[in-house]
């Protein structure tokens, strides 16, 4: 059950800054990478070096992960040399959080410093090209909720964080992605990664197959449950944003299918690739400032 205070808190300046003053004395680290780790994905903040690890139940004013395959706590450390910090499990709207809410660890992530961020999950292929197993660069989304009026940054704007009506056009940074593409063909994975839209939905219950159909025909390659409101609030204050996408199951798209959508598939899938997608996720973090124009 979630408590008053976390269904009715909305991730103010105030708020953010009191959590990230918490994290600021507890920890000598200061990140300028932020990594999110989608379900089954855990793993990459394994590859952390030192790593110091916050319960999201010790954190205040963060919400608690409520999704089994999601550890629950805010990890520190370095990766390649570099001061990160990884969200091991994220919180999703399905749970019953206002959105303001599952998005206010970005806004803290900027209070410390956080330049880039990186974020992974794990959806459904809706492209027919799509095989379980590929890992896809979001060059874009769909932010279904958000014709609802379901927005992150709806209500009063806190010019702090960023300006009242923030460009989306250019939310994937272009930069980052020829990067992807650059260490997925050094390390031998060109085969499985792909490049595509993503479109979130609320969930918790998975698509129907008419659902799927009309997405596919929208423009999507891919359908989940998360990222996107992350994404929005990252680039309303001014984060790079870096987006993976493990295509954890095909989307159903024909009636004589007999394929169902299920959570233990998605874990699954994600264990399979986990090693891979860490190691495309470091090295890509290892050359991050690195090029002549220090402009990764
Ligand atoms: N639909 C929505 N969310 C998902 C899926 C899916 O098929 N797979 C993993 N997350």
């Amino acid at each position: 059950m979630l408590s008053v205070s976390e269904v009715t808190s909305r991730g103010s300046y105030e708020e953010c800054q009191t959590t990230a003053d918490w994290l600021r004395s507890n920890t000598q680290i200061r990140p300028t990478v932020g990594i999110v780790c989608g379900s089954g994905m855990g793993g990459l903040a394994e590859m952390l070096k030192d790593p110091q690890a916050f319960k999201y139940s010790d954190i205040p004013n963060f919400p608690k992960s409520t999704v089994h395959g999601h550890a629950g706590q805010l990890v520190f450390g370095t990766l390649k040399g570099r001061p990160c910090v990884c969200m091991q499990g994220r919180f999703h709207l399905y749970e019953g959080y206002p959105i303001q809410k599952i998005t206010l660890p970005m806004r803290v992530f900027k209070l410390l410093g956080v330049e880039t961020m990186i974020l992974t999950n794990a959806a459904g292929g809706l492209n027919q090209d799509y095989k379980v197993g590929d890992v896809m660069v979001l060059k874009d989304h769909i932010n279904m909720p958000g014709f609802a009026g379901i927005n992150p940054l709806a209500g009063p704007n806190d010019d702090r964080f960023g300006v009242r009506f923030p460009c989306m056009s250019d939310a994937y940074d272009r930069k980052l992605r020829q990067l992807a593409h650059d260490v997925a063909e050094e390390l031998g994975y060109s085969d499985f990664l792909r490049e595509g839209v993503y479109c979130v939905l609320g969930g918790p219950s998975f698509e129907t197959i008419a659902e799927c159909r009309m997405l596919h025909r929208l423009g999507a390659d891919a359908v989940g449950m998360s990222t996107v409101h992350e994404v929005i609030v990252a680039r309303h204050a001014g984060m790079r944003c870096f987006a993976l996408s493990l295509i954890s199951n095909r989307a159903v798209m024909d009636y004589d299918s007999e394929e169902k959508a299920n959570h233990e598939e998605v874990l699954e899938t994600g264990r399979q690739r986990a090693d891979q997608l860490a190691r495309l996720v470091s090295t890509m973090v290892s050359r991050l400032g690195n090029d002549n124009n220090n402009s990764f």
